[in-house]
């Protein structure tokens, strides 16, 4: 038995590879394009299990997905490889319509290949687990309830849009071709190994070097805070005993607006690592020009979850916030080696001249 981990290089990928070595003895095949966003750095602690095998390619690569599945005949495949940061969406969506979609499809369509030479007995044991967002779903009002699974699909952003058609391909193929597909819906996660684009990673690492912590509009945007190994412990409960062909949102009940999230950063900070002037970091805040077509309020009902599945979060925010502004303290190296010049010029082409 083995499972075939797309993605497995970034954030979610690589928690969930390590997770699951820490959880089972099955063996684990990550196969991963190593875009900015795949650092092989973050399963450094695998690296040499005899358990675990990496693959450098992409999903869009029908020849190699459909070698791979062959070779190794996976009984499941998780699929977390996308192009993931909203921002570099608006900059630039022309990847995320080749990876979210196009290599959707094409994965859907070397596993429809590959599902159709199993005999029954792998048939019915067999699954693919597609990791969407809470974000197809639109944007919520300060009034409306938290998205459910039957909320209507309303993509803003070209990332989230391209995330909504992977999500009705994948839905497609279970109507149509009969593919046992799981689809997860979840809302911000943060923890260890995230890259430092995304909001939580990007003001710790700002505020310890002594920059400016931007922040978009009024600050006041809602979002909804997974600790990333409630994710993947939420994900193992979904591809054990979720049924074939449903959805599951999975979310942390944590409502809060960014700048709260900011704001408990720089207390944890505070705490942790004072500043040398003795001043807070709170001096650092930025309010800079707001992302177009920024969604305002994200949040998530994880009811069903807990109903069929029995899976809540563990973590708390607080507990989970903590973990996280500690482990970036102590992983000074980590954070050193993902700054190349590719994230410099990022971080230029987003930020300059976006002072409000
Ligand atoms: P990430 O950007 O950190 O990692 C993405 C990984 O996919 C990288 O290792 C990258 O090299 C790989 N990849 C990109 N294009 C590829 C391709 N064409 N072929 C093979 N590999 C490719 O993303 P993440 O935050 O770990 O998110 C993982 C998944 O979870 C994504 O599908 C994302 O949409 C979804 N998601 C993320 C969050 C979040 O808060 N981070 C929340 C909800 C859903
Ligand atoms: O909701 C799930 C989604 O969460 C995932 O599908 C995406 O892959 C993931 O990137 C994340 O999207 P967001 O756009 O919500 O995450 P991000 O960390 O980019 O931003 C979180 C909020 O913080 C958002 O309201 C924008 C704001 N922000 C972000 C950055 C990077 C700032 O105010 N300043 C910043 O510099």
């Amino acid at each position: 038995m083995t499972i075939l981990v797309t993605g497995g290089a970034g954030f979610i990928g690589s928690n969930f590879i390590i997770d699951w070595l820490a959880q089972c003895d099955e063996p684990v095949l990550n196969l991963d394009k190593l875009t900015y966003a795949g650092n092989l750095e973050n399963l450094s602690s695998v690296r040499g299990d005899p358990r675990y095998a990496f693959v450098q390619g992409d999903i869009g690569d029908r020849a190699l997905i459909e070698g791979l599945l062959q070779r190794h005949r996976p009984r499941a495949l998780i699929n977390f490889a996308a192009e993931s940061h909203v921002d570099r969406s608006i900059h630039g969506p022309g990847e995320f319509i080749q990876t979210n979609i196009v290599g959707t499809f094409n994965l859907l369509e070397s596993v429809r290949a590959y599902f159709a030479s199993m005999n029954d007995a792998e048939k019915s044991g067999f699954r693919f687990l597609h990791v969407s967002t809470d974000e197809v779903y639109g944007s919520l009002k300060a009034s409306d309830p938290a998205f459910s699974e039957t909320n209507r699909y309303e993509p803003n952003s070209p990332y989230s849009a391209s995330k909504a058609a992977s999500d009705h391909l994948v839905r497609a193929y279970h109507h149509t071709y009969g593919l046992p597909v799981l689809t997860t819906n979840c809302s911000n996660n943060y923890g260890p190994f995230q890259f430092p684009e995304k909001l939580i990673p990007l003001m710790i690492v700002n505020a310890l070097a002594g920059k400016p912590l931007p922040i978009y509009g009024d600050g006041q945007q809602i979002r909804d805070w997974l600790y990333v190994g409630d994710h993947c412990s939420a994900i193992r409960r979904v591809l054990d005993a979720g049924r074939l062909g449903e959805t599951y949102n999975i979310g942390g009940w944590n409502e809060k607006p960014n700048l709260d999230i900011v704001h408990s950063i720089i207390d944890l900070l505070d705490e942790l690592r004072p500043r040398q002037d003795g001043q807070s970091y709170r001096q650092q805040i930025a309010y800079v020009t707001d992302r177009p077509g920024h969604d305002r309020r994200y949040a998530i009902d994880a009811g069903k979850i807990e109903r069929e599945l029995g899976w809540r979060p563990v973590e708390t925010f607080e507990s989970g916030i903590r973990k996280t502004v500690q482990w970036y303290l102590d992983h000074a190296e980590w954070i050193s080696n993902v700054q190349s010049g590719a994230y410099r010029e990022w971080l230029d082409k987003n930020y300059s001249g976006r002072d409000a």
